[in-house]
């Protein structure tokens, strides 16, 4: 079964990687070098499974093929590529993210190249295959399902870092989109879990930006979602290891902020004096509202539809009757 061989690969590859990373000079000076500089410490290292590929043409590769791995299933996991006929090693000069599965199987990769540069791209993610589907994988599952049980919470963060780093800093309930904008897909998965989202992104226009495009989906998905809004220039990464563990969980707690509120309050600064704003914008958060599903969740609905209208200053059951009007 293909499947299965993309697995074995896979898990053989981190092996290799993660061997590297500690007992080879290069791995060592350069790999471990960078993650420890980055404040990882050797327990996050380890049980995230990272690893670092030298930085020489095929010396992946040619392990690999000596120990029996086929060279097409190879390029099909995009360990390898073939360059002037000749197959070499894909991640070069990277350090490695191993990606699991909800079991804790190696679906693919992220590769972080060590010093950002304009010409290569600063992570190189695994191709699609039969195993890897990116719009259906959430970055960290397998090391976050007991914390989200535990807790009943999902904090949603964009980086492989901002996982691993939340982790080290006692936060074990947080995944991944990887820097894609959400899918239906994910929030299903994270729905599965628990009801409950947080989305944590990163504090820049672009974090922002995707965080707000997540609102109406994940309402749709019937989830509970909250937003935490970070420092400008700070992702979950960079403020836990510059505040502290306890400093950082003390403001996800402070900060947490309803979505769809939040969401109206921006328009609602957004809108200022503009009538015809601002009955565009009742119109939309009636939308929103209405798409909470009354069957599955009434007073939730009720519950928006009072904020909502004291919000906007409206009255309670000229909203009630706009909400009637979306759902048919
Ligand atoms: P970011 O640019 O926020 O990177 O992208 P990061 O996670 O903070 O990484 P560091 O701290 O610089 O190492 C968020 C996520 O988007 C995806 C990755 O999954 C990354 O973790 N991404 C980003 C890519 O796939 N390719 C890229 O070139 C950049
Ligand atoms: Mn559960
Ligand atoms: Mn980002
Ligand atoms: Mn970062
Ligand atoms: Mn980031």
């Amino acid at each position: 079964q293909l499947a299965d061989s993309l697995y074995i690969i896979n898990g053989f590859a981190k092996d290799y990687f993660a061997d590297t990373l500690f007992n080879n000079e290069e791995g060592q000076n350069v790999g471990l070098s960078y993650f420890e500089e980055r404040g990882f410490t050797e327990e996050t290292i380890r049980k995230f499974q990272l690893g670092y590929c030298l930085n020489t043409r095929d010396s992946f590769v040619k392990t690999a093929v000596a120990k029996g791995y086929n060279l097409e299933y190879l390029q099909k996991t995009g360990l390898v590529t073939i360059r002037n006929e000749q197959p070499v090693d894909n991640y070069r000069g990277r350090v490695i993210f191993p990606i699991h599965n909800q079991s804790g199987k190696v679906l693919g990769f992220g590769a972080r190249i060590l010093q950002k540069t304009d010409k290569a791209p600063k992570y190189i993610n695994s191709p699609e295959n039969e195993i890897y589907i990116k719009s259906r994988v959430l970055y960290g599952t397998y090391f976050a399902r007991q914390s989200i049980d535990k807790l009943n919470e999902c904090l949603l963060v964009e980086g492989y870092t901002d996982v691993i780093s939340l982790h080290q800093a006692g936060v074990e309930n947080v995944v991944a989109s990887s820097g894609t904008s959400l899918t239906q897909d994910q929030l299903r998965l994270i729905k599965k879990y628990t009801n409950n989202l947080t989305i944590i992104y990163d504090g820049d226009a672009a974090g922002i930006k995707a965080a707000l495009r997540g609102l109406d989906m994940a309402v749709e998905e019937g989830l509970n979602v909250k937003l935490v809004l970070l420092p400008e220039k700070e992702d979950p990464d960079s403020y836990v290891q510059r505040i502290g563990a306890a400093a950082f969980r003390e403001f996800i707690e402070e900060h947490k902020q309803d979505f769809v509120l939040f969401k109206l309050q921006i328009s609602l600064k957004d809108a200022g004096n503009d009538s015809a704003k601002k009955s565009q914008l009742v119109n939309e958060i009636a939308e929103t509202i209405s798409k909470i599903d009354k069957a599955e969740d009434f007073t939730r609905q009720q519950d928006y539809i009072r904020q909502c209208s004291q919000l906007l200053k409206i009255d309670e059951q000229g909203l009630i009757t706009l909400v009637n009007k979306f759902i048919r």
